[in-house]
C-alpha cells in the first residue's frame, strides 16, 4: 500500500490537518493509502491536534483523528513519501534522515504553487483556513505525483 507521512514542527497544527485532508481526499477517491503525521520536535507528544485545526476540519466535514508523535528514523524506510510544510521542517527532516532512507522527501507546496505552509500556531483562525486550503490543493498534486491523478485515467 502506498504511504505518506506529513511532517511539521509540533505535529499539532499543520501536519495533522494535512493528514486529515489528504486521507479524506484519498478515501473519497476510493484509494487505499496509509497516511500519518509526525513532528520534528517532541514538545507536544501524546497530545490531540490544536483545537483550531479540529475546528477548521469540522467546518469542512473532514474527520481528524491523530495523536502527536515525533519523527523517527524508521519512518524514512517505512513511508514512500515524507512531506514537510516549510523550509525549517525540510532542514530538520534532512538532519534526522538516516543513511538507509528510502522515502521520497519533498515540500508539500512543491506539488502545487511551490509555496511553504506557514506556521499558524501564533496567529488567528484565518491562518488555519489558509492552511486547510493549501493542504487541499497540494493533496491533489501529491495524488497526481503518486499516479492517482483525476485526469490521467490510469489507476483511478
Ligand atoms: P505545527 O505548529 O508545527 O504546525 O504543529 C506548531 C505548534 C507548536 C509549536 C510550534 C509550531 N510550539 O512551539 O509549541
Amino acid at each position: 500500500m502506498p504511504s505518506v507521512l506529513f511532517v511539521c514542527l509540533g505535529n499539532i497544527c499543520r501536519s495533522p490537518l494535512a493528514e486529515a485532508v489528504f486521507a479524506d481526499l484519498a478515501k473519497k477517491r476510493g484509494l487505499d493509502i496509509q497516511v500519518d503525521s509526525a513532528g520534528t520536535a517532541g514538545y507536544h507528544v501524546g497530545e490531540e491536534p490544536d483545537e483550531r485545526s479540529v475546528e477548521v476540519c469540522r467546518k469542512h466535514n473532514v474527520p481528524i483523528n491523530s495523536t502527536c508523535r515525533q519523527l523517527a528514523k524508521d519512518d524514512f524506510t517505512a513511508f514512500d513519501y515524507i512531506i514537510g510544510m516549510d523550509s525549517m521542517n525540510m532542514r530538520n527532516i534532512e538532519k534526522a534522515k538516516p543513511k538507509n532512507a528510502t522515502a521520497k522527501i519533498a515540500l508539500f507546496g512543491s506539488f502545487g504553487d511551490g509555496k511553504v505552509i506557514d506556521d499558524p500556531y501564533y496567529g488567528g483562525p484565518n491562518g488555519f483556513e489558509k492552511v486547510y486550503q493549501q493542504c487541499l490543493r497540494y493533496s491533489e498534486g501529491l495524488l497526481r505525483d503518486m499516479g492517482f491523478g483525476t485526469d490521467e485515467g490510469g489507476k483511478l
